[in-house]
C-alpha cells in the first residue's frame, strides 16, 4: 500500500474540476490540490512561460511527496506535457486530452478551450487524427477563467460571455460542445440554459482523465 498523495494541478480552481472526480473514483486516497492562483489565468501566456510555470508546479508537488501528478489544465498540458513527463520520470503524470475524439465520434462539434491550448499541437494532432469528415469549430472562451476565478459564474455577466463563445457554434449547427478548460464546467449551468433546446450534448472530459489516474496507479503499482 503506497499512501502518499497523488498532485493535481491547475493554474487556478478549474483543476478542481478534475479532482472531484478523482476524489469520487478514489475516495480512500490523499490528493494535494496546487492552483497557481498568482499566475492565473494562463490561457494567452507565451507557451515558454507556461512550461516554466508547469515546471515549477510539479516540482512543489514532487517536493512533498506525491507519486503521481495530474497536470488538470488544458493549457499546460499543451504546453509541458511532454517536457514534464521526461523530466519527472518514472513517476507518472496525467495530462488533460482534449476530447474531441468522443465528440467527433457523435458527428459535428465545436470546441470551446483557452486561446493557447487551441493553437496547441496536442489540439491540432487530435483534431487531425479523429476530425476529418467533422466541422470542427472552435472559440476561445474569452473571460470564462477570470468570471469563474471571481466567482462570477451565476451572473448577466457570465451568461453574455457564454452566449458570445457559442454563438458562432449553434450558427453552424454544433451538436457536441467540448469543455476544452478545466474552469468550464463551473460554467456548465449557465451553458446548458445558453443551449437550451438546441440538441447540443456538453461533453467534460473530466471524468475520462479520472478513469486514467485509476488505470496509471494500477498499472504503476502505486
Ligand atoms: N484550467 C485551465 C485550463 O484547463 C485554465 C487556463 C487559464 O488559466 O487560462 O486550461
Amino acid at each position: 500500500m503506497n499512501d502518499a498523495p497523488i498532485g493535481v494541478y491547475d493554474s487556478g480552481l478549474g483543476g478542481l474540476t478534475v479532482w472531484r472526480e478523482v476524489r469520487r473514483m478514489l475516495p480512500s486516497e490523499s490528493l494535494v490540490y496546487l492552483g497557481d492562483g498568482k499566475n492565473c489565468p494562463y490561457g494567452s501566456r507565451p507557451r515558454e512561460e507556461v512550461r516554466r510555470l508547469a515546471d515549477e508546479a510539479v516540482a512543489s508537488l514532487v517536493a512533498q511527496g506525491c507519486k503521481m501528478v495530474v497536470v488538470a489544465c488544458n493549457t499546460a498540458t499543451a504546453a509541458a506535457i511532454d517536457f514534464l513527463r521526461e523530466k519527472y520520470a518514472p513517476m507518472p503524470i496525467v495530462g488533460m486530452e482534449p476530447a474531441v475524439k468522443p465528440a467527433c465520434l457523435n458527428t459535428r462539434s465545436g470546441v470551446v478551450a483557452t486561446e493557447r491550448s487551441l493553437d496547441g499541437e496536442l489540439f491540432r494532432r487530435t483534431a487531425a487524427k479523429y476530425g476529418s469528415g467533422v466541422e470542427l469549430i472552435t472559440a476561445p472562451g474569452r473571460g470564462f477563467v477570470e468570471l469563474v476565478e471571481s466567482d462570477r459564474e451565476s451572473t448577466p455577466e457570465a451568461e453574455q460571455a457564454v452566449r458570445d463563445a457559442v454563438a458562432v457554434m449553434l450558427e453552424h449547427g454544433a451538436d457536441q460542445i467540448v469543455l476544452g478548460c478545466t474552469h468550464y464546467p463551473f460554467l456548465l449551468p449557465v451553458l446548458e440554459r445558453v443551449v437550451a433546446g438546441r440538441g447540443v450534448e456538453i461533453v467534460d472530459p473530466s471524468p475520462a482523465v479520472a478513469r486514467r489516474v485509476v488505470q496509471l496507479l494500477d498499472q504503476y503499482g502505486l
